[in-house]
């Protein structure tokens, strides 16, 4: 595979570039991202031939749009013109930066989506999601008001996040899915028990977030890191006491396969996750051009049987010790019901 290998979101979807930048962590969650090194790490992206850029609008409430649409901007134009926008709405914030729940009502959809082409400066959304589902809103209703903002121009395509096969199947006889966005890396495998046979099935593909497990499997996780307050790592299981050295030994093991293959943990990570299939889109949380470079590099790794056999011997399904979120987060995945 090279950089301008390209994969299909579903079968209605639009073609984009095997791996997608993920943009998050250039605004939020995973401590300080130095401005100026984020927009070029998503210039360079484009310049590499990545299409698919992947944001919300909770992202630091705004800021992540803001940073994405100033990239874009200031981006050749030939390279903007080759980016395809892929927004999440729904996560409720405040202004101390809590979480307060999702709202999928179709017109708070349609007021989500108004703000986010504002601060995007685009005149529409390539593929537009929900980040988690609405409890209190028929899926119906949620993915209704997006099929009316495809209608109208303002979006192209419909993609999920964090669902169920219950919800993926209520939502696709709605309107056409491109993809289901979900975790799934090494160390988190269970959307491969129920839900990837019913998005084959039903001709979806998926955007793979947290393919490094967000940093703790790429390598470069140190066991005596420090994390500041406002980053999601400080309170995610996995990345605690006795569950944190746990999940670094299994990176050890994996370290031993990757010298020996001659690449870095981060790639054969990244490769694992690209390996899974042609419907499997990895999205990268590169904010630097270093690990942007690193991360893409992993396209010219090919694992055969042996080295697959290996790698889930060094780390099996359901290896990680602690779960991928906080209780009160994982309450809200409608994926892990
Ligand atoms: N739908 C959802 O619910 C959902 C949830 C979370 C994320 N997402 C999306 O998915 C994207 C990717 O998720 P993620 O950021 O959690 O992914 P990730 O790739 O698992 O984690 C990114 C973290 O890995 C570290 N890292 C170390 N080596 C790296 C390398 N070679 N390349 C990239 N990162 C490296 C980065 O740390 P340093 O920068 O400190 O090196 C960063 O903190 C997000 O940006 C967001 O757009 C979606």
């Amino acid at each position: 595979m090279t950089t301008t290998t390209t994969r299909s979101l579903g079968t209605t979807g639009p073609e984009v570039s095997a791996l997608g930048l993920g943009c998050m962590g250039m605004s939020a969650l995973y401590g300080h991202a130095d401005r100026a090194e984020s927009i070029a790490t998503v210039h360079a992206a484009l310049e590499a031939g990545v299409t698919l850029l992947d944001t919300g609008d909770f992202y630091a409430m705004g800021h992540n749009e803001l940073l994405v649409g100033e990239a874009l901007r200031t981006a050749p134009a030939a390279r903007r013109e080759q980016a395809l926008l892929s927004v999440k709405f729904g996560a409720l914030r405040d202004p101390d930066g809590g979480w307060s729940g999702y709202d999928g009502r179709p017109a708070a959809v349609k007021n989500f989506a108004a703000y986010s082409l504002q601060r995007l400066g685009v005149d529409h959304i390539d593929v537009y999601r929900i980040a988690r589902l609405d409890p209190d809103v028929p899926i119906e209703e949620t993915v209704g008001a997006i099929a009316e903002l495809i209608e109208k121009g303002h979006v192209r395509h419909i993609g999920l996040s964090e669902v169920g096969a219950e919800t993926i199947r209520r939502a696709a006889a709605t309107a056409p899915i491109a993809d289901l966005q979900i975790e799934y890396s090494l160390i988190s495998r269970g959307v491969e028990r129920k839900i990837l046979p019913v998005i084959r099935e039903l001709g979806i593909s998926v955007t793979a977030y947290g393919v490094l497990a967000r940093g703790l499997i790429s390598g470069h996780f140190g066991r005596d890191r420090q994390l500041a307050k406002d980053d999601f790592r400080a309170y995610s299981p996995r990345f605690q006491g006795d569950n944190l050295h746990h999940n670094l030994d299994l990176v050890d093991a994996l370290r031993k396969l990757a010298e020996q293959k001659g690449v870095s943990v981060a790639q054969l990570a990244i490769a694992w996750v690209l390996s899974r299939g042609e419907d499997i889109v990895p999205l990268i949380g590169a904010r630097t051009r270093e690990r942007l470079a690193e991360s893409l590099g992993a396209l010219d790794v090919t694992l055969d049987e042996a080295e697959l056999a290996a790698i889930e011997a060094a780390v099996p399904a359901d290896a990680a010790a602690g779960e991928r979120y906080a209780a009160a987060a994982m309450a809200h995945l409608d994926s892990e019901r």
